[in-house]
């Protein structure tokens, strides 16, 4: 089988040899302690109450095989705890980067194998394809200074109950896609709702909670096309429209309560750059009588008509979440030169330092977020961070390598070092999401309590509170 050109990354060395500092990387979120008490009840009552007995309403559902997959990994068993499902946030979080932390071991995961969850994707099924060990599925996250909670998928699952989350960007975010239903396959399998048969564009459904997944491709987030299919790296060369909207997805979000945005990896790829329909650049196109622009020239043109898209949509009332760029981790080469990912465990955020092109994507990112956060702020839109860099940068180890197709395979992307094995790394990235959704849900409760003024009858709110526990 062949990686089919949406597989493909643009592989550049990352050089993982400094000891410095790291660029850190924070969402600051407010703490108004005195709501939060009454908040985090108003909450605990909210979600709790119908959280107690899932595993008896949906059993039809619920998968509990527990089998054997690669290596020596086994799937932990579902442990389910009441209590697991009380949304507790201290005041702690609210001053914690939970982005900014190192991996520990964590015996328990991983939380699926590739016989319990069929949503893993071909090539990053590593352990179909031989992958040796599985150490590197037995990590967590831990954020400086707090404690980042594993993914709980039933407690997830409550929280997006008749809402609808979809993912915009490229194969990556697919990769987070299907590693949240693999997390959340514990639970419940979605069924299959997509209104087109293009693999690219799926809609999943979860029966039991109303809830909707779903992915629009769109790896350079704007109007683009294949000018060439070979170009000067036999990798196509690509007509990229900077100021257009992708209007495949652009014109879909509007029903949609969460958009979590990604892109990066495309715009290593030979591209000519359009504005106005005007040609005014290019990204190493080869073209004598065109000026070569470094990739953030396109990427930031391309993340700003993205963000201005959304900014636009007169109906669309969801929160924007912006999936930051997750570092290849070639080493030895380039993706075609026989760079490889051989690393069999994570690196200590002392050990490796964001620079280079990764750091230039990530700043990229950030400063046009921060443009779109404002301008959003003004229609009353939301934007958040789902800043993965840091995490991933010190996951060498996570990538599918040789292990994401057959030694005798002609792939065009001989070692995977950008995607993501399943189980892996990337399961991380729901833990991340469900704290931001509960985040998210504090913040809005504490936005109403200001605006309803809850002041003044706050203390009849508290007993109510304390007698419905
Ligand atoms: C799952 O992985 C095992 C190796 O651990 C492999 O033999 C099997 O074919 C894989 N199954 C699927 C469905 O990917
Ligand atoms: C399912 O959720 C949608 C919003 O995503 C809502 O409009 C609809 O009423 C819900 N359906 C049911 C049966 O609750
Ligand atoms: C660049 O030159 C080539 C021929 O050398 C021509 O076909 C092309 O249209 C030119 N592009 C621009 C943007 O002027
Ligand atoms: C692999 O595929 C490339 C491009 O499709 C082709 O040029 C090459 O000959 C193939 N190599 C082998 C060993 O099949």
């Amino acid at each position: 089988m062949k990686l089919t050109s949406a597989e493909l990354p643009y592989g550049k060395n990352n050089n993982h040899n400094n000891n410095s500092q790291q660029p850190s990387s924070s969402i600051f979120l407010r703490s108004s302690s005195k709501t939060l008490i009454l908040v985090t009840l108003t909450l605990i009552i909210l979600t709790v109450v119908p959280l107690y007995y899932p595993l008896h309403k949906f059993p039809s559902t619920t998968t509990t095989t527990t089998s054997s997959g690669g290596g020596d990994a086994t799937v932990a068993p579902v442990v389910y705890h009441p209590q697991d499902e009380v949304i507790s946030i201290n005041d702690n979080h609210h001053k914690c980067d939970v982005f900014s932390g190192e991996w520990v071991p964590n015996p328990d995961a991983p939380y699926y194998d590739n016989l319990t969850c069929w949503a893993i994707h071909e090539h990053q099924n590593c352990q179909k394809y031989g992958r040796p060990d599985s150490e590197f599925m037995k990590w967590r996250w831990k954020p400086d200074g707090c404690d980042l909670p594993i993914f709980n998928p039933y407690q997830f699952l409550e929280i997006v109950r008749d809402k609808s989350l979809a993912f915009v960007g490229d194969s990556v975010g697919r990769n987070q896609m299907q590693s949240l239903i693999c997390m959340l396959s514990r639970v419940e399998y979605p069924i299959d709702r997509s209104i087109t048969t293009d693999e690219n564009f799926k809609r999943w459904y979860y029966v039991s909670y109303n809830f909707t997944l779903a992915t629009f491709w769109s790896p350079f987030l704007v109007k683009a096309q294949l000018a060439e299919s070979d170009g000067p790296t036999h990798t196509g060369l690509f007509n990229i429209y900077l100021d257009e909207f992708d209007e495949k997805w652009t014109t879909q979000i509007d029903e949609f309560d969460h958009l979590i945005i990604n892109a990066g990896h495309w715009f290593w790829r030979p591209a000519l750059y359009y504005v106005n329909r005007q040609v005014v650049g290019c990204r190493f196109c080869q073209l004598e009588n065109i000026t070569d622009y470094p990739m953030t020239f396109g990427y930031r043109k391309a993340i700003r008509t993205a963000f201005k898209a959304i900014n636009s949509r007169d109906k669309f009332k969801g929160v924007t979440i912006l999936r930051t760029f997750a570092p290849m981790h070639f080493e030895g080469g380039t993706w075609n030169e026989g760079g490889d990912c051989v690393r069999k465990m994570p690196f200590k955020s002392n050990e490796i330092t964001l620079e280079g092109v990764n750091l230039e994507l990530y700043m990229t990112q950030i400063e046009e977020y921060r443009k779109a956060e404002k301008m959003g702020k003004k229609k009353g839109l939301k934007y958040r961070l789902l800043d993965t860099t840091q995490a991933m940068l010190l996951r060498p180890d996570g990538h599918p390598s040789r292990y994401g197709h057959w030694p005798n395979e002609n792939v065009t992307l001989y070692n995977d070092c950008v995607h993501w094995c399943l189980p892996g790394p990337i399961d991380t990235w729901s833990d991340f999401l469900l704290h931001m959704l509960k985040m998210e849900g504090l913040r809005s409760a504490e936005e109403k309590s200001h605006s309803r003024g809850y002041r003044t009858n706050s203390r009849v709110l508290k007993q109510k509170i304390w007698n419905e526990i």
